[in-house]
């Protein structure tokens, strides 16, 4: 099965075998038949932050469940969401119900089963700020169990699926608090610039909309992942002395004496933005994102990757590391 349109930088990826069962029944049947067979499994999502090698032995999964309902519960509204339910439709859906929580994070490609992988956040907020609990089935036992927001160990772009649970669960559903009182949150970039007061869910997650068309390309029309890289922390003493060479320079304060420097930053004053390497390049509106032009692998795109964590560990002294999952084969 040829993956290449499953993930959105479009690299080419040949699987053996691939499903993508409707119901937990389903999915816990082909897990079952997978073990019996011995295939080696890997879980997809909708592969917008997925690094994939060009082949993929034994099964790939993609669930496909596409249950969802709200529930009240003292005073807040809980949304019950299947992890095969695209991320963006589930924001646009609550929003238009008035609905707040998850109005920021607009436009960000992927499902909501992949949400809580990588925590997902922008413009200031995090899947963590809204998530109440995980489903998810063991892949050995086929078992169901639920996992609180805490003991998803969330941090930035980093939970416990990417930690002790990678490989041994799959995630199956999502419970999310949402509310009815008012809570805009405006405090990231020139988002409140962008709104009347007093907005309303629709009216933020519209103007995220806006911000992120004119900075990010569309994976339809130009391959790429998100941001390539993750904002990397540095000591507050390497920030510092980055500082005073750089005053300009975009910098977050963060607890336990730390600094979040914005990697987008750190890329254009290399000068990197809007440069091409083959069959794959540096976004011209935002440095964070590399883009696929087509024809090229993952291996290309590595070696793009690395000249430009390269350039800036060369020129600031701090190492760029990958934002998407490398899945290799199991
Ligand atoms: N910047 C530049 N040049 C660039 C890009 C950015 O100078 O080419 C500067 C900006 O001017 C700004 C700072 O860097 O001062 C931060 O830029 P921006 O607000 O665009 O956000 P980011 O840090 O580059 C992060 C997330 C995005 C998320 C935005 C908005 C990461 C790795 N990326 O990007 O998430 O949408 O903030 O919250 O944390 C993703 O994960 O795929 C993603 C797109």
């Amino acid at each position: 099965v040829d993956l290449s349109a499953a993930n959105t930088l479009r690299l080419p990826c040949q699987a053996e075998r691939f499903a993508s069962p409707k119901t937990l029944t389903a999915l816990r049947q082909t897990l079952a038949e997978a073990r019996h067979e011995g295939w080696p499994v890997t879980l997809l999502g909708g592969g917008s932050n997925v690094l994939l090698p060009e082949a993929l032995p034994g099964l790939v999964v993609r669930p496909d469940l596409q249950q969802h309902w709200l529930s009240q519960r003292q005073g807040h509204v809980l949304a019950h969401v299947g992890a095969g339910v695209n991320w963006h439709t589930l924001v646009m859906a609550t929003a238009a119900h008035g609905l707040w929580g998850i109005e920021n994070l607009a436009l960000i490609p992927g499902s909501c089963g992949a949400a809580p992988v990588q925590n997902i956040g922008a413009y200031g907020v995090e899947l963590a700020d809204t998530l109440q609990a995980v489903q998810v089935m063991e892949l050995a036992t086929g078992r169901v169990n639920w996992l609180s927001a805490q003991e998803c160990a969330f941090g930035y772009r980093e939970s416990i699926f990417k930690g002790e649970l990678a490989g041994s669960i799959v995630i199956t559903q999502l419970v999310l608090r949402l509310s009815r009182t008012p809570a805009p949150r405006l405090g990231y970039g020139d988002l409140a610039a962008r709104l009347a007061s007093p907005p309303t869910p629709l009216a933020v997650a519209e103007a995220v909309c806006g911000i992120r068309r004119e900075k990010l390309p569309d994976p339809q029309v130009l391959a790429n992942a998100g941001s390539f890289f993750k904002n990397p922390l540095v000591a507050d003493v390497l920030a510092a002395q980055l500082l005073q060479q750089y005053p300009a320079m975009p910098h977050f304060p963060q607890e336990g004496g730390q600094t979040k420097l914005a990697a987008g930053w750190l890329i254009d004053q290399c000068g990197l933005k809007g440069m091409r390497d083959g069959a794959f390049g540096v976004h011209q509106h935002q440095a964070l994102v590399l883009v696929h032009f087509g024809g090229g692998d993952r291996q290309g795109l590595m070696k793009t990757a690395s000249y430009i964590a390269d350039q800036v560990e060369a020129r600031f002294g701090v190492r760029l590391e990958p934002e998407p999952r490398l899945i290799n084969p199991c």
